[in-house]
């Protein structure tokens, strides 16, 4: 066979494919645990969606987006992310006036990005995301920073950096992009930057390649409103109160044209190793570039996964339920095979976890697939006993054996589950 999955995708199977069931499910419930409710938006989306918010001059949308041309050579695209496809939701579906504001909500997904496949970098990967959508306050920033770091701290995991920077608008952004790119004229830049800079001179401190060299260029934060002023300190003085640690990043500009206000990002481990695990910010103004009659200011985040599921594993952090049976059955005799079909439906209906051979093996087979599967118990049925409408149930971490008539399998599958 020469046909292969294509590169940057996984196939998640067993452990794998468990450990990202076991993470969505405490997600999930983390979530609600805030109040958001879940939002689910189609995989493909307008292409014009993503140009006109995370903005065509990104690397997102210039150069990593799967492009679809539908039978009537419409412009479609595998989703890159999920802010966008949520917003256009909440318009075109009017949720701002069916649901409480604001809204608050979740999704978990597939994302798509022709990106160079490496360590936590893949073209297809899932994203947990939280969008609150219908308020400004500052409230708001931190209870979704908060929601971010406190899942990461539950999951055990530590040496995690909260970055934060404030992104301004109107007439600040302009004085300081005007300083900024004086400030790129005095430097060498590389052949991408010395395009991307003139688009967009915010995109230069972001540079894969001289990222260090660009620390001492002018900080945006220096150049805030007084009002974005106030707002950003409230946000570090009550994370502070919360307890939680974070440094100020000030080449921090996120891979997304559409924040106006505070972003940020966790990071995990250093220098080489250092991987980002999640990123977002606030956006006050999406809704109203694609509505302008309406004007919804937003604030959210997405955490990678794939990135999360690798720190985890590094770290010896599991989260599945170990894979085990509560009882394989073992049969000695065609007709304890033929009276398993039914003790098998009684077991599972009372939601026992069980199972039997199904390709005629010898009793030392089956004993041996026991243990690969890990049962706690072996339900040993022969002839003999069926015909005293008994079993044997062997506890297999003590030995214990103990002859159980029909009725009584259950009570003491129970007993032995505890
Ligand atoms: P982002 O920073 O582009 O933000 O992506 C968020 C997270 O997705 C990253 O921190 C990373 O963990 C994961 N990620 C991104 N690209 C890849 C990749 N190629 N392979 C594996 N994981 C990846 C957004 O997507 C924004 N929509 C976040 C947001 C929500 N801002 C406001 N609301």
């Amino acid at each position: 066979m020469n046909m292969q999955k294509p590169r940057g995708t996984e196939d998640l199977y067993y452990e794998k494919a468990s450990e990202l069931s076991a993470l969505e499910l405490m997600l999930r419930s983390l979530a609600m645990q805030y109040n958001y409710h879940e939002i689910r938006t189609p995989i493909f989306e307008a292409k014009d969606l993503f140009v006109r918010s995370v903005g065509a001059e990104t690397d997102i949308v210039s150069k990593e987006m799967f492009e679809l041309l539908d039978k009537k050579e419409r412009a479609f695209v595998l989703r890159p992310e999920g802010t966008a496809p949520v917003i256009r939701s909440i318009i075109e579906d009017k949720l701002y006036g069916k649901y409480e504001l604001p809204l608050k909500l979740f999704y978990l997904g597939s994302m798509f990005r022709y990106e160079r496949p490496q360590h936590g970098r893949l073209r297809q990967f899932n994203q947990f995301g939280v969008e609150v959508v219908g308020a400004k306050n500052y409230l708001l920033d931190v209870e979704v920073i908060l929601l971010g770091y406190n899942l990461l701290k539950t999951l055990g995991l530590t040496n995690l950096t909260l970055k934060l920077n404030y992104l301004t608008i109107g007439a600040a952004r302009t004085k300081y992009l005007g300083v900024l790119t004086a400030f790129f004229r005095e430097q060498t830049l590389c052949a991408d930057c010395q395009i991307r800079v003139q688009k967009n001179p915010l995109r230069g401190l972001d540079c894969k390649i001289d990222h260090d060299k660009f620390s001492n260029a002018p900080k945006i934060y220096d150049y805030l409103t007084a009002t974005e002023n106030e707002e950003f300190v409230a946000i570090q003085k009550l994370l502070t109160k919360l307890g939680i640690p974070f440094t100020l990043d000030a080449q921090l500009v996120r891979g997304l044209d559409y924040y106006t206000g505070v972003v940020f990002e966790i990071v995990i481990g250093e220098a080489e190793r250092k991987l980002t695990l999640l990123g977002g910010g606030r956006y006050d103004q999406l809704v109203h570039t694609f509505e302008p009659s309406l004007d919804y200011p937003a604030v959210g985040f997405a955490l990678g996964l794939e990135r999360l599921l690798l720190t985890l594993a590094a770290n010896d952090i599991v989260l599945a339920d170990e894979a085990y049976l509560d009882a394989y059955l073992i049969c000695l005799s065609d007709h304890a095979r033929y009276f398993a079909a039914s003790l098998l439906l009684l077991l599972r209906a009372s939601c026992f976890r069980v199972d039997c051979d199904y390709l005629t093996r010898s009793v030392k087979a089956q004993f041996k697939s026991l243990e690969r599967l890990k049962a706690k118990n072996a339900i040993i049925i022969g002839d003999e006993e069926l015909k005293k409408n008994v079993v044997k149930i062997k506890n297999q971490q003590t030995g214990k054996e103990q002859e159980v008539k029909f009725d009584k399998i259950i009570t003491v599958l129970s007993k032995e589950k505890k």
